[in-house]
């Protein structure tokens, strides 16, 4: 569900970061970063390990003061009403800690009292509630340190939507769950944002969030590199272009020298029993080359074109990054 202001009509955003940077002594971990997330969206942040997620995420959520920028959330300063935006966000950091000597419920009961979620019964209500929205019900009076890593994630979340959060800031949520637990995760999310909430989540696996997010952005060494639908990610990152794997009967390695000297290709190579080239022309281009393949002899068995899988085209980002 998006929310437009009534005034201008545009989609108001619930979480907008401005010219955002984070520095650790002379290390840069955020670097220029500015981004709005659309209300009522789940949005992922994708990157590697050391790409500055959990650092954003903690200025976001007013851990942690930025070496300077803005971030608003909901229409409020995070570093001018810390009060208020503690009320509006549900954060979920990475590793986070539970108590061992405390059963699921007792842990989320306590966290309850402590947002003064109300009477005993009505927080008792809640905390049920939260805990079947996360499929945790069998496991209530189990103690903390009995669950699971995946159960532990989702007594972990469960705790942070007690307050009925307008924003949750989940960090690396879907670590450790198996697929079952992660259709759950994406089911509870959904439902977050049915009911008005907007979530912002991270990992440094793209399949992860591609199955939950509507729209993603990508950042690494610091920088947001892209944002928008995969498909507009994948634009912005330039890769367009294909990848064609011929599959031959033979004559790879004249297939690949051939190969080499032909427009619009480039690094051809083998691949088991193929050749792969990436190819940059248009349909004509890709229909002349196969005739004269077959032109020159070469026994052709499939001919097939495929674009990077996404999590190729990060690797690629990534490596591009390291190496500069
Ligand atoms: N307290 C700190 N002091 C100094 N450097 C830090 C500190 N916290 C993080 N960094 C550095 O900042 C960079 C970004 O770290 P951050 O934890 O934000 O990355 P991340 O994207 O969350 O990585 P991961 O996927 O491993 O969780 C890393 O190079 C890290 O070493
Ligand atoms: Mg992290």
């Amino acid at each position: 569900m998006t929310t437009s202001d009534p005034l201008s009509g545009h989609t108001r955003s619930a979480i907008d970061i401005r010219c955002l940077r984070v520095d650790y002594g002379e290390f840069t971990a955020v670097d220029d970063f500015t981004l709005s997330v659309p209300q009522g969206e789940i949005f992922g942040l994708v990157g590697p390990n050391g790409a500055g997620k959990t650092s954003l995420f903690k200025v976001i959520t007013s851990l942690m003061e930025p070496t300077y920028g803005e971030v608003l959330l909901d229409g409020v300063d995070v570093f001018e009403d810390t009060e208020s935006v503690r009320r509006i966000i549900g954060y979920m950091p990475d590793l986070a800690p539970v108590p061992t000597d405390l059963r699921v419920w007792e842990f989320l009961d306590f966290h309850a009292a402590a947002y003064g979620l109300g009477s005993g019964a009505q927080r008792r209500s809640r905390v049920e509630e939260c805990l079947a929205e996360v499929d945790l019900t069998p496991q209530r009076n189990s103690w903390c340190k009995a669950l699971s890593r995946g159960q532990t994630q989702r007594a972990v979340l469960a705790k942070t939507m007690l307050h009925r959060p307008r924003v949750l800031i989940l960090d690396e949520p879907a670590s450790g769950l198996d697929p079952l637990a992660r259709r759950d995760l994406r089911n509870a999310l959904r439902a977050l944002t049915r009911a008005g909430a907007t979530v912002f989540v991270s990992s440094h696996i793209l399949g992860e969030l591609a199955e939950m997010c509507s729209s993603l952005c990508v950042m690494n060494c610091g920088q947001l590199l892209a944002s928008g639908t995969a498909d507009q990610v994948r634009h912005q990152l330039g890769n367009t272009g294909r990848t064609i794997v011929a599959s031959l009967l033979g004559r790879h390695e004249e297939a690949v020298a051939w190969l080499t000297g032909q427009s619009w290709v480039h690094d051809p190579r083998m691949n088991g029993g193929h050749v792969l080239f990436g190819f940059d022309g248009g349909d004509d281009a890709q229909a002349n080359l196969m005739e004269s393949l077959i032109g020159n002899g070469f026994r052709l068995r499939a001919f097939e074109e495929k674009r990077s899988s996404f999590e190729e085209i990060l690797v690629e980002v990534a490596e591009t990054n390291r190496q500069t």
